[in-house]
């Protein structure tokens, strides 16, 4: 099959479908689509948590799209690391089993995030070990046990101020310092794994310019301190009233550094704008028309810094998004794992 031909059909199918579904109240009806980890010239990423990979739909649909998965959660500190400091791999082994048999790549989220605090390192009895080897023991374990198979990870989670008003105070910066605890999560991923690539990921740089303006400033302080930091994760989390324009001069601004962009956790939310002032169909299109410009812009960026394009979730159903709002459509895929237009025009915008 040729893929000019094919790529054409793909288009024309989703200008159809976009065009009825502007109709109020329409729903959005599903295109043919090859998948999508075929048609991208970089690894196409899918969040997945362990059960989802035995469900006999879910399952198959994750080993057809995605080059690479991400665990949405059951490789964070809140799974891995119980009360009494034992550690819990049986969901990231699942993942990982999972991703070497359908031939996808493994990347780990994350090591240390401001939002936990687990009960293990709160009450550490620091007579017996300090606060800094315990933290350093962690981080050695999990990335020690996936470095077979995972090719980077997010080190530092969400360091930025909510605004990009300085950094965050959490657990971590309190007992080992603000910019000193980020360097020495890097360096112990580093001797757990030397081949992987190390992230700061953070979120709302795509809408916040004085946030990406922090997390850049922080990307060049943690490298003047020795960080071996290799990546730069953009969470995209977006809203489909993203100004036109504003995710690819976002992109552009962070590839500035020289360093691989990872889009580690794309969704585009119908329900977190003020959107009501437009109608579904309006709503559904604005979602399309932003999902086919991360396509193109990512694909624009020179190839050794397209590290990966990660979709938080395939399925509408299984989005973290529909907890917060039983109306929300964030993904590529409807509740049965049929290709929404959205996902035609992301495809078209994939290079
Ligand atoms: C979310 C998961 O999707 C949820 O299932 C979980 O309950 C909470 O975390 N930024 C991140 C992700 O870095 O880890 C978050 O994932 C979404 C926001």
């Amino acid at each position: 099959m040729a893929f000019g031909l094919d790529r054409r059909g793909v288009l024309a199918g989703a200008l159809a479908l976009a065009a009825c579904d502007r109709r109020a109240g329409a729903q959005a009806a599903p295109v043919d689509l090859p998948p999508l980890r075929t048609l991208a010239q970089f690894a196409i990423g899918a969040a997945v948590q362990a059960a989802q990979l035995d469900d006999p739909d879910l399952g198959p649909l994750i080993a057809a799209q995605a080059s690479q998965l991400t665990a949405e959660w059951e490789m964070k500190m809140e799974y891995i690391l119980q009360d009494d400091g034992a550690y819990r791999f049986d969901a990231g082994d699942r993942i990982a089993a999972f991703a070497r048999a359908n031939g996808q790549r493994l990347f780990g989220h994350t090591l240390v995030w401001f939002d936990q605090r687990p009960a293990a390192f709160v009450a550490l009895d620091e007579s017996r070990i300090s606060f800094e080897a315990a933290y350093r023991n962690y981080i050695a374990a999990v990335v020690g046990r996936y470095r077979d198979i995972a090719v980077g990870w997010d080190v530092v989670n969400e360091a930025v101020g909510e605004q990009g008003e300085g950094l965050r105070k959490s657990l971590w910066s309190d007992k080992l310092g603000d910019i000193k605890h980020m360097v020495i999560a890097f360096q112990a991923a580093r001797q757990a794994d030397p081949a992987a690539i190390l992230f700061l990921n953070d979120y709302n740089l795509e809408s916040l310019p004085a946030k990406r303006k922090a997390f850049l400033k922080l990307a060049e302080q943690l490298l003047a301190e020795g960080a071996p930091l290799g990546g730069l994760g953009t969470q995209s989390h977006l809203t489909a009233d993203l100004a036109r324009g504003a995710y690819g001069a976002h992109l552009r601004d962070l590839a500035s550094l020289g360093l691989p962009i990872h889009v580690s956790e794309l969704d585009v939310s119908q329900t977190r704008a003020p959107l009501h002032l437009i109608d579904p169909g309006g709503v559904r299109a604005a979602q399309s028309r932003l999902y086919a410009e991360v396509a193109e812009a990512f694909s624009a960026l020179p190839a050794p810094q397209r590290f990966g394009l990660t979709l938080w979730g395939l399925r509408d159903k299984d989005s973290w998004l529909r907890r917060e709002n039983a109306a929300d459509a964030p993904c590529l895929f409807d509740d049965q794992g049929r290709p929404k237009p959205a996902a035609g025009a992301f495809a078209n915008g994939l290079r």
